[in-house]
């Protein structure tokens, strides 16, 4: 007989398994499949996720989670139970009626904001994003009703579900300071920028990147016996144990943004690959938040390949991978990627001015959720932001203002910090390496990794969520996330030019 506990380890296991089959049928969905398989597979899909939910809230799981409190467990189960807990809680304090009204209008708003969006069309936007305001308003009600010892506001409680643990006023505390140093950085970095920036432009063909990139995957430790590089529109990583699924996509007149692409979804994967075996399938088994992940990502792309001596190496591959690319020096590759300019365009910002457009994003999406701002104001309160962070205007500019990013159309606000939060992480967790391995330059030059993951698998990825974010960090870096690593290292990348 299995005792409560037990029972649910199977449960969650069992869910676990329709998680997977999910997964892949949205891998495929997004990479292989034909336009015609998409009705078949939306149906497919909603039919797994129906199931799953209905599984999820089944009174029975209730009621083992009841008795399973009352067991005497071990510190690591106690954890455990803790992590089933979230992920019930979390299903079940939403109404089916209220899930299902929100998928409908986020549907329809993100189906209408593809053209809106190019029409510059606000106020046809407006009328199907109130619905999703008013509709994600309910849900964050919700969601605090179920937990109001967590959550201070309703915004904490949509917040949570992508930085677990990191509330919203920490990340408040964390912007304002970027916010206040950022702006000053920003000005220097001009008259530090080189003047004659080689033009990488050129012609580079699809098979080769693609070799390219491949070998990139393969020096960042990436093992192609359980995992695969593919193509979408927009690079993502998903997959299961043994099998890692990331994608990047290519553009013949250019090398760097897929390279850079490849090794941030490279970097997801090893998170990914290095969740504790042992307890596979499990809530407590998963990756701890966003912000974790994001950092695994952007330590990989802004740490490890853009550092100067990894290009310094992998300068090498690039010249004898693609012809075109034979007159390029490490040092031309590193300047081009590590190049400075304020621009609209969130997704294609530099890392210097990346922050300014998510705090943006984070002031206006929680006053819009707490109720202390209404979405018919969304546009002139991003135009006044932006001058103050970025110095430019989107008025009369929707298409390259508010209406440029999809997180917002189908409801997902409290996702955007993740980004930033990710970027502190990442800096802070690589400052600490450095200070463990200072020979990290001439390791990084021999094209040496293994010390970087070895060093992350420990500290991070064999943690799973089995303990709070701020405690991973603070036993890794020994600080809680803050803006100083973050900062120096733009100080050292953007103004002394150092790595
Ligand atoms: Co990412």
């Amino acid at each position: 007989m299995l005792n409560a506990y037990e029972e649910l380890e199977k449960h969650f296991q069992r869910l676990a398994r329709i998680e997977h089959a999910m997964t892949f049928l949205q891998w495929d969905q997004l990479v292989m499949m034909p336009p015609g398989g998409s009705e078949a597979r939306a149906r497919a899909i909603a039919e797994l996720a129906a199931m799953h939910h209905e599984r999820l809230t089944a009174p029975q799981l209730g009621e083992l989670i009841g008795e399973a409190d009352q067991q005497p467990l071990d510190t690591v189960r106690r954890r455990s139970l803790l992590e089933m807990v979230r992920v019930w809680r979390r299903a079940v304090c939403l109404s089916a009626d209220l899930v299902k009204a929100k998928s409908l209008a986020g549907s329809k708003c993100e189906n209408g904001w593809r053209t809106q969006r190019r029409e510059n069309d606000w106020r046809g936007f407006l009328g199907n994003f109130r619905e999703v305001v008013d509709l994600a308003r309910e849900e964050a009600r919700a969601r605090r009703a179920a937990e109001p010892e967590r959550f201070t506001t309703p915004y904490d409680a949509l917040l949570d579900l992508y930085c677990t643990g990191d509330d919203s006023d920490f990340i408040r505390h964390v912007f304002t300071e970027l916010k206040r140093q950022l702006p000053e950085l920003l000005d220097r970095v001009p008259d530090r920028q080189p003047e004659g920036l080689a033009d990488l432009a050129g012609t580079y063909p699809l098979e080769a990147q693609e070799r390219l990139n491949r070998k990139l995957m393969t020096c960042l430790g990436f093992d192609f016996n359980a995992g695969r590089l593919d193509v979408s529109l927009h690079p993502f990583s998903t997959g299961d144990r043994g099998d890692h699924r990331i994608t990047t996509r290519f553009r013949e007149t250019g090398f760097v943004d897929a390279l850079m692409a490849t090794a941030h979804e490279t970097g997801h994967a090893a998170y990914e690959s290095g969740l504790p075996a042992e307890t596979d399938g499990l809530p407590v088994g998963r990756a701890r938040n966003l912000c974790l992940h994001e950092s695994q990502s952007l330590l990989f792309e802004k740490h490890l390949f853009q550092s100067r001596s990894f290009i310094d190496f992998f300068a090498g591959q690039v010249r004898n991978a693609l012809p075109s690319a034979r007159k390029f020096s490490g040092g031309d590759i590193w300047s081009a990627s590590a190049h400075v300019t304020p621009g609209l365009i969130r997704i294609e910002a530099d890392e210097v001015t990346y922050p300014l457009h998510v705090i943006l994003r984070f002031e206006i999406e929680r006053d819009l959720i707490n109720a202390a701002l209404e979405p018919v104001d969304i546009p002139e309160i991003w135009d006044e932001k932006m001058q103050a962070y970025l110095g430019l205007s989107t008025r009369g500019n929707d298409t390259d203002g508010c209406l440029q990013d999809i997180h917002w159309t189908d409801g997902s606000f409290g996702y955007f910090p993740s980004y930033t939060i990710g970027a502190l992480n990442a800096a802070q967790l690589f400052a600490a390496i450095r200070r463990q391995y200072p020979d990290w330059p001439e390791r990084l030059g021999r094209g040496e990794v293994s010390f970087v993951r070895d060093w992350l698998e420990e500290k991070v990825w064999r943690k799973g969520a089995s303990m709070d974010s701020q405690e991973i960090m603070r036993e890794a870096t020994g600080e809680t996330t803050g803006p100083a690593a973050f900062l120096e290292h733009l100080h050292a990348r953007y103004l002394d030019r150092a790595y």
